[in-house]
């Protein structure tokens, strides 16, 4: 809980390296999120070029204050653990393909294990998601079968944001039925 509860989307970062036993972890945190059918969907990247943080940006809706953050980890979806090679498949926002959702589904675990051990960690990070697919894509090489869930931005926190709302339990809560 503790980390749960003090975790913050953070927008301000310190300029300081982030020690690399710090984003093994995290990445390990990842590795160990649950999927269905134990299918492991996700591939993560990470991007410490200036020049292909700034590409990002400009695809993620030109958040310049992404920039500060040393460190983007994009986490990537991939249907092929569910549907095979021999079928071609280009991913977008509109794809009908009822696998996409499993595949997001489970990439979005392991991102949001991603925010928690960054928190134990002692660092900070922000989950993005403001691009279309076709402008963050080939910026990476990403081929067009792959989903970008999100670019998270990771970092020493220069801000202390107060908790942000969140709805009361009864209003989440229902019991026994509908
Ligand atoms: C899927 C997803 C996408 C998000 N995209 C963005 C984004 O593009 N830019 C941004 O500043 N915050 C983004 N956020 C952060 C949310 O705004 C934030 O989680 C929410 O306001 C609650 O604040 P908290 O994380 O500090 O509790 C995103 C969060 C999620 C889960």
């Amino acid at each position: 809980m503790e980390q749960i509860e003090n975790r913050r989307s953070i927008r301000k970062y310190q300029n300081r390296k982030v020690e690399k036993e710090k984003i093994v972890q995290i990445l390990e945190s990842a590795r160990l999120a649950p999927s269905g059918s134990n299918t492991q969907p996700w591939t993560f990247i990470i991007v410490e070029s200036k020049d292909t943080k700034e590409k990002l940006i400009l695809a993620d809706h030109n958040q310049t204050w992404m920039l500060e953050a040393p460190i983007f980890i994009v986490g990537v979806a991939d249907i092929r653990c569910r549907i095979s090679m021999d079928t071609e498949i280009r991913l977008d926002e509109n794809s009908a393909e009822p696998e996409l959702k499993q595949i997001i589904r489970d990439t979005a675990i392991a991102i949001e294990h991603i925010l928690l051990e960054s928190e134990h960690q002692g660092l900070a990070a922000c989950w993005t998601a403001w691009f279309e697919q076709d402008d963050v894509r080939p910026i990476l090489n990403i081929p067009e079968d792959k989903y970008v869930c999100g670019i998270i931005t990771l970092g020493y926190s220069d801000e202390t944001p107060k908790q942000r709302p969140r709805k009361a339990i009864e209003e989440i809560v229902r019991y026994e039925t509908w």
